[in-house]
């Protein structure tokens, strides 16, 4: 007995030392540390032994099983050792490399120029309305007094959907509706910033999607000079202390009188250059005194309530200020143009 448990030990171990895989590693241990390994098996005999013979095989079976079990530990640690070192050594990591910088993220030249004009409006008491992008041909047009087929309709080249009436929104103005009845009758001053939408051919000089910030002030007794001395406030703090401005007549369905305003050019001071193409003016936005019928529509007494409304570019605004050539390059995601501003 005591011969049969030193062979069995013996083979254990030499089986052991020739493992050098972990899957072996666990079959050699349910083998010879199971319950069917053959150390138990000999324990499962001692019965038949003589009495005298007995406590010494049980301690030397005892034994043998610890030494195994230690013999197991071992090879186990070892295993692992390898394995790591191994791995150490085949994903080597450079600690000594210098980091990556990540890129920084800046603010869009369109957001930059929207923010400014923004603040400008805001030190002028103007609030911010959110208008929505998406409108019906209602709000964007009959609301604003373009009647359907009304030839002043040909200006904003339309994208329809296939919802009925259902347009994106060709420019800011459908939110002096929507401000007007919810604020009726209340006195407004607002501005209204946001994407507008015109199916066009996408050239350097237009595209198919632009912002637009519109401005709107309704009140008792509000006069077109209210309109010239603020729209001239705003051109001095946009763009300087000494800027003029000029005023032309225009035409828009949803003001009378409308206008257009212009400011002396930045670059050559009204000399003429290629900025404002000899001009010495630049025309900077639409405007003219709310249209009756639209203060109508927004639910204001055109007898007793009278008002402004301006729509201007910042594009246009950043194109003539950075002598940006192609409005394309606004959207057109190329980081050489955008890393500029
Ligand atoms: N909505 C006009 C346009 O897009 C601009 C405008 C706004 C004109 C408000 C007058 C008053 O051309």
């Amino acid at each position: 007995m005591l011969d049969q448990l030193k062979r069995a030990a013996a083979d254990a171990l030499a089986e052991l030392a020739a493992v050098d895989a972990e899957a072996e590693l666990a079959a050699w241990r349910s083998r010879h540390l199971g319950k069917k390994s053959p150390i138990k098996t000999l324990l499962g005999g001692l019965g038949a032994l003589d009495a005298t013979e007995r406590p010494q095989a049980g301690r030397e079976a005892n034994l043998a099983q610890r030494r195994l079990q230690a013999a197991f530990d071992e090879r186990r640690a070892a295993l692992e050792r390898a394995a790591h070192e191994a791995s150490l050594g085949a994903e080597a990591l450079d600690v000594t490399l210098p980091g990556r910088l990540p890129r920084r993220g800046r603010l869009h030249v369109s957001t930059l120029i929207l923010r400014r004009i923004a603040a400008v409006w805001a030190e002028m008491g103007f609030q911010v309305y959110r208008s929505r992008d998406v409108e019906t041909d209602e709000y964007n047009f009959q609301l604003l007094n373009f009647p359907p087929f009304h030839p002043a309709r040909e200006m904003q080249d339309t994208f329809f959907t296939t919802e009925p009436d259902v347009i994106l929104r060709t420019h800011t103005s459908p939110g002096q509706i929507h401000v007007m009845r919810e604020r009726c009758p209340e006195p407004i001053r607002v501005i209204l910033p946001g994407m507008c939408y015109r199916y066009e051919q996408i050239t350097a000089r237009s595209e198919i999607q632009f912002n637009q910030v519109e401005g709107l002030a309704v009140g008792p007794g509000i006069r077109m000079s209210d309109l010239k001395g603020t729209l001239t406030d705003f051109a001095r703090r946009m763009f300087g202390p000494d800027t003029r401005t000029r005023f032309r007549c225009s035409h828009f369905p949803f003001t009378e009188p409308s206008a257009e305003m212009d400011i002396e050019c930045f670059l050559c001071g009204g000399d003429g250059c290629r900025v404002c193409k000899r001009a010495g003016w630049l025309e900077i936005l639409g405007c003219g005194m709310v249209h009756p019928v639209v203060l109508e529509n927004g639910g204001y007494d055109p007898g007793r309530y009278s008002g402004f409304a301006f729509g201007m570019g910042p594009e246009r605004i950043a194109m003539l200020r950075h002598e940006i050539q192609d409005i394309r390059l606004f959207w057109g995601n190329d980081m050489r143009f955008l890393e500029q501003f």
